[in-house]
């Protein structure tokens, strides 16, 4: 008998990231060098308190990407499309961001060393995204406009300068991202029946799809889930069928309205007999308070969004189903928008002395 050992398994000591873990599926060679914070083999972790809402025997497991690097599933792509910039000689990347392609770019280039220029829209960042960009060494440049128009204008810069594009438009992204899709059949030894996952500019929905296919080709799974994509109400342009000229939300990482991989998501959505549905501000704080105060598990809003679309459509699940929602970035990325939502406060001006805090406590 042959042991058959999935990646994860046969790296566990140590995970030396995803590229050598994954290199059969991936484009890289012997002479490309690779730039690795060792990221990847992220928890999928079971949800108990979600599964029981939603009854009927389902599983539900999150796919916790928030502990990549630096903090987000962007790391996945970003260890590729950097050791293929450096291949091809690049000294300089450029990305638009809600922020955190901007903090992966911004680390990942500066280990690959090289210079990393991100466009973002002025005042629409989360603090520790912002925190991270400026500390890894990025050149930070906040524009007067969305994350649409910044995303115009860095392609732009990459076809009349001598600076790589890191976006997800740049293949090689979509190619690190969809092994997130691997592990998860890894961990659960098939494709869950639902794939859960937040939708800003439609690549990690469609490097998820491209994924689940490989491995389904190559006899890894015998099944392939729906692909369920979660838009933020103000920015749902693939709900809507039609662009949205000035996206809002609280969830500040999805805040799109002209997705660039458009058509490969609606694409995987058709294929895999999936859907795209919003939901609303309110219901993804509810998700973010349930998780983190029920699961114990923080994450950003934008990464809330598969779990509050999760709720809203639960009674579509079919009963016994496997259903995993990705959780695509780290809670700590946001802390205004945590203590601004948190439904405890502090409790201030205690005396320091045993009857003032035992009052305090409620005893
Ligand atoms: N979740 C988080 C935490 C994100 O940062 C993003 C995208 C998404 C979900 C959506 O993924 O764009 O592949 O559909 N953030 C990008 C950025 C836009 O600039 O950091 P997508």
């Amino acid at each position: 008998m042959t042991l058959s050992l999935t990646a994860a398994q046969s790296y566990r000591q140590p995970w030396p990231g995803l590229i050598e873990a994954y290199r059969q599926y991936l484009p890289v060679s012997d002479k490309t060098p690779v730039v690795t914070l060792h990221e990847g083999n992220t928890p999928l972790i079971p949800v108990p308190a979600l599964a029981e809402r939603i009854g009927r025997q389902v599983r539900v497991f999150v796919k916790y990407d928030g502990l990549n690097p630096t903090g987000s599933f962007k790391d996945r792509g970003m260890t590729m499309a950097i050791s293929k910039a450096k291949e091809d000689g690049a000294k300089a990347v450029i990305c638009a961001s809600t922020g955190n392609t901007s903090a992966a770019a911004a680390a990942y280039a500066r280990r690959g060393r090289m210079r990393a220029f991100v466009l973002i829209p002025d005042g629409y960042v989360a603090l520790g995204k912002l925190a991270q960009a400026l500390l890894y060494g990025a050149e930070v440049l906040a524009i007067k406009g969305n994350f649409d128009r910044a995303l115009e204008i860095v392609r732009q810069m990459a076809e009349n300068y001598p600076v790589t594009l890191v976006n997800s438009v740049n293949p090689y992204r979509l190619e690190g991202q969809k092994t997130g899709a691997f592990e998860v059949v890894d961990a659960l030894g098939n494709a869950p029946d639902w794939l859960c996952i937040p939708v800003g500019n439609a690549g990690n929905i469609t490097a998820y799809w491209m994924g689940f296919c490989q491995y389904h080709q190559d006899g890894k799974c015998d099944r392939l889930p729906r692909m369920m994509g979660f838009q933020a109400a103000g920015a749902a342009p693939l709900v809507g069928g039609q662009p949205v000229t000035h996206p809002e939300t609280i969830a500040t990482a999805i805040r799109i309205g002209n997705p660039a991989s458009w058509e490969k998501a609606v694409a995987a959505q058709t294929a895999s007999k999936g859907n795209f549905h919003a939901v609303t501000d309110t219901e993804i704080l509810d998700a973010y308070r349930i998780l983190a105060s029920e699961e114990g598990i923080f994450c950003e809003p934008a990464s809330a969004a598969s779990v509050a679309g999760l709720l809203q459509v639960k009674d579509q699940v079919p009963t016994g189903a496997t259903v995993v929602c990705v959780l695509t970035g780290n809670g700590l990325k946001d802390p205004d928008t945590a203590i601004k939502h948190s439904q405890s406060q502090v409790k201030q001006g205690i005396e320091p002395e045993i009857p003032a805090v035992a009052q305090a406590m409620g005893f």
